[in-house]
């Protein structure tokens, strides 16, 4: 097919408002409801946020402009934006690992929503008390029929949205969930915040106090920012992709941004004062719980609370929306990949999808039952296939993308598509810094401190 054939049938979002709430709908997800608030706990409150924010508006920001615009200039998903610039084996290698990156982790994250959604159902039996139970999670993980029909059920919303197609889809889904997501998230943080005894935990996650600073706040904060933003993962070629012309990038990934920075930190309002209010003097160590954070305790904090089942309802829905127009995403890019790559139909590559995610989302929810005593560098699925996407894949496709267009595109060229809008390009002396002295070698750093940490060589 012609380029221009190509482009005139490709889908597209209807226009700026579909593109920024599908890309936010992205952005906004796990990431920043669940891990987020327990990084921003453990490695420092006030100074991990600094940090973030600093990343997420130097290179996070760089690194969403590069991928949305290389996939709307070519308007293609990864591996055919790579293509387009020459056949060469380093790029097929660079645009397959940006496609192969979301068909590992999509499987997974369902798995994770469908803990939410198991989560949310039993709020509304009212097992406010139950959940709170000190084994109540892992007493759930161990059930494997439980897990995995809530897992089905989650993938199930998935592939439907992504059958009903790119605007009465994935668009209309996200312009439905989005707005309540952020109505709800500001119910649960204000009410968060004004509990008896939350000023502290308020005072610790916004005042950057040096005290709680170490390397490893930049270490998991800059790991944090590619993984909320989406970045890395094809997505943001694909949404590229489906990006119109007269749509301007820079000011539509502002609004990105700000979005999901704005939902991150008001989980974080939402989380850690609820901690500090409602643990008493197990707080310090309650901060500490790392991933458990949103599965163990908060629900104690709910049980301790007052309207906890409400609360606890409104909090778990809202995570249930997150995760699924993130899902969403996740499931569309891979979608996308088959179709340009694989010449396939709209409904059998979202059928191969839904393949993929049955298979190698049921290696991860077993993985924690009837599966348990198979283990992969010693970890289980679920974490092994997190540690081999975010941890090893991811940096090195934001390398690839980075080298794409210090070399083959060029920084004119790539700033030649971000004014086809009509609109100037006005973080450019920003955005040319980065991309030609800084983002390879932070990227390259996270990636070797990811690796030690897998091996425990050092700990983030
Ligand atoms: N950016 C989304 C989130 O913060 O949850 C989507 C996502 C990111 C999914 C990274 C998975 C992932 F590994």
């Amino acid at each position: 097919m012609t380029q221009s054939a190509n482009a005139k049938s490709r889908a597209s979002f209807s226009g700026t408002l579909g593109y920024v709430l599908a890309t936010a709908g992205s952005a906004v997800g796990l990431g920043n409801i669940w891990r987020f608030p327990y990084l921003a706990a453990k490695y420092g409150g006030g100074i991990f946020l600094l940090i973030y924010l600093v990343f997420v508006l130097t290179f996070g920001y760089a690194l969403l402009m590069s991928e949305t615009s290389l996939g709307r200039m070519t308007r293609k998903s990864p591996v055919g934006a790579f293509k387009h610039f020459g056949k060469s084996r380093a790029g097929q290698f660079g645009g397959w690992i940006n496609a192969i990156v979301p068909m590992i982790i999509v499987p997974y994250y369902c798995v994770i929503g469908g803990w939410v959604l198991r989560y949310l159902a039993a709020y509304f039996q009212g097992a406010v008390h139950s959940l709170a139970g000190d084994d109540a999670f892992t007493t759930f993980i161990s059930n494997g029929a439980s897990v995995e029909l809530f897992f089905i059920i989650f993938a199930l919303c998935t592939i439907i949205v992504i059958l009903l197609g790119v605007q009465s889809g994935v668009e209309r889904a996200s312009k439905i969930m989005m707005p309540i997501l952020v109505v709800l998230a500001f119910v649960v943080a204000i009410y968060s915040v004004t509990r008896p005894g939350a000023m502290e935990g308020v005072k610790y996650f916004l005042i950057p106090n040096l005290k709680h600073f170490s390397w490893m706040t930049i270490v998991s904060a800059l790991g944090q920012m590619f993984y909320s933003l989406s970045c890395a993962m094809g997505i943001l070629y694909t949404y590229g992709s489906y990006m119109k012309k007269d749509v301007s990038i820079e000011a539509s990934n502002s609004q990105v941004e700000f979005f999901d920075t704005l939902i991150a930190v008001l989980a974080g309002l939402m989380i850690i004062p609820a901690v500090f209010a409602f643990s008493g003097s197990n707080a310090a160590e309650n901060l500490q719980a790392g991933p458990s954070l949103m599965f163990i305790t908060m629900p104690k904090v709910f049980d301790s609370m007052g309207f906890g089942t409400v609360i606890g309802i409104t909090f778990f829905l809202l995570v249930f929306f997150a995760a699924l127009t993130s899902s969403i995403s996740l499931a569309e890019s891979c979608v996308s990949t088959f179709e340009d790559e694989l010449h396939m139909s709209r409904l059998g590559s979202s059928v191969l999808v839904g393949v993929i995610i049955l298979g190698l989302g049921t290696l991860s929810s077993l993985g924690f039952n009837a599966l348990s005593n198979i283990t992969i560098l010693g970890m289980d699925f679920l974490d092994f296939f997190d540690f081999l996407s975010n941890s090893v894949m991811m940096p090195i496709a934001a390398i690839a993308t980075c080298v794409l267009i210090l070399k083959k595109v060029t920084l004119d060229g790539l700033a030649a598509e971000v004014t086809a809008c009509g609109k100037p390009f006005k973080r450019r002396k920003v955005y040319n810094f980065i991309m030609k002295y800084l983002a390879i070698a932070f990227i390259a750093v996270i990636l070797v401190s990811s690796v030690l940490n897998a091996f425990g060589v050092i700990h983030i």
